[in-house]
């Protein structure tokens, strides 16, 4: 006999939220409190534009749910792990009424302690490649949870919750220039990001990506850091002496739409955050020899100019942001790539993402 159908389990309520990820100028490495994400410096990120390099999450609650589950990019991950919990309980304590009165759903502040979630996530990029997937993703999941659940925080308490999730997603939260705040308190409160500038504010800048490999990385950046805190003299140095004076140059730089102090600044720190990775042991190499190939095209030409053109930063990965200080020298500089690493050859890169409102344009 079949069972009868209760058509109260029959509802489904759903939100989409699309998170563009975030490159940092002035890297976070290193964290001085591992559970709850509280890193050893601030650091200063730009939001690339919407609808680019994104993660697209869908998060669902019916009362047919039996239990929480979640997949990214179509497969089905545990959400055992500390972070994903995190994040959950933390949206969860916040979650207020909601009344979609279309589909007749009610349900009510209590209620959600007792309701499942699913999760279904997507990066138009890759995963775990140094290109901020966990950023992208956990900001797009702490916002879109907070959607689903009414929860009335500003963006800078969601962007506190989104860094126990992954420390660079908390920059995701908003566009533009973005710092995150490493705070004081040992709880985490004060550790939060806020915007320094808005999209529009330096809109001739372009960014282009060139994806050099779309491998996921041997090493992730959560144990990666873990091993630089633990074993790295320079990073101390770092993060105690360098970054502090060079965040309030960066803001300088942003502030007075300064190319030449922006560049200088992005590309030493890059290459002091891999020196770091460096100085770790083991040893961690994120970037490999097309990287490095890519850096001296960049260095070359910015010394031939006599002033930078185009500012490099890498990410724990192997692949190339780059920053050009107008579209023509965008244009100049993606002449320079194909012609140094000629589609279908050896030196081919996978790839090209134009970051300004534009193409994903294919190499290979
Ligand atoms: P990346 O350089 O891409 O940020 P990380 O090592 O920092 O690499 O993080 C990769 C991890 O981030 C993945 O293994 C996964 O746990 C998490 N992640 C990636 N994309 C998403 C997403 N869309 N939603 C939630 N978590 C994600
Ligand atoms: C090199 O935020 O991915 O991209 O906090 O452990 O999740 P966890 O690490 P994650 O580290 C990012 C490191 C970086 C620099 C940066 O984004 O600032
Ligand atoms: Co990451």
């Amino acid at each position: 006999m079949a069972a009868a159908v209760d058509e109260s389990q029959k509802w489904v309520l759903m939100v989409t939220a699309q998170t563009p990820t975030n490159i940092a100028v002035i890297k976070y490495w290193g964290k001085r409190d591992e559970k709850l994400i509280l890193p050893v410096n601030d650091s200063i990120s730009v939001t690339l534009d919407p609808g680019h390099l994104c993660t697209t999450t869908t998060v669902s609650v019916s009362p047919a749910f039996t239990h929480d589950r979640m997949w990214l990019n179509g497969q089905e991950i545990s959400l055992a792990g500390g972070r994903f919990q995190t994040c959950l309980r933390e949206i969860r304590s916040r979650a207020c009424d909601v009344h979609d009165k279309e589909k007749g759903i009610k349900i009510n502040k209590k209620d959600w302690d007792g309701l499942h979630v699913h999760i279904a996530s997507f990066n138009n990029f890759p995963t775990a490649a140094g290109l901020a997937s966990s950023a992208a993703g956990f900001a797009c999941l702490v916002f879109a949870l907070g959607k689903l659940m009414n929860v009335k925080e500003d963006q800078s308490q969601l962007s506190a919750i989104a860094r126990q999730g992954s420390g660079s997603a908390c920059r995701s939260l908003y566009g533009g220039f973005v710092k995150w705040i490493m705070g004081k308190d040992d709880k985490g409160t004060d550790s939060l990001a806020v915007q320094l500038a808005d999209e529009k504010h330096w809109d001739e800048l372009v960014i282009i990506i060139a994806v050099v490999s779309s491998r996921q990385k041997e090493t992730s950046s959560t144990t990666g850091m873990r091993d630089t805190v633990e074993t790295s003299l320079l990073l101390q140095h770092r993060a105690k002496e360098v970054v502090p004076k060079r965040i309030l140059k960066m803001e300088e730089a942003i502030r007075n739409r300064d190319f030449t102090s922006f560049a200088q600044l992005t590309c030493t720190d890059s290459n002091q955050f891999h020196a770091v990775c460096l100085d770790t042991c083991p040893p961690i190499f994120y970037m490999n020899d097309t990287s490095h190939r890519i850096i001296s095209l960049v260095e070359k030409w910015n010394c031939s100019e006599g002033t930078p053109q185009v500012a490099y930063t890498f990410d724990a990965g192997p692949n190339a942001v780059m920053i050009a200080r107008d579209r023509k020298t965008a244009t100049l500089l993606l002449q320079k790539l194909l012609y140094t690493f000629p589609p279908n050859s050896d030196a081919d890169l996978n790839s090209f993402v134009l970051g300004d409102k534009s193409i994903l344009k294919d190499a290979g």
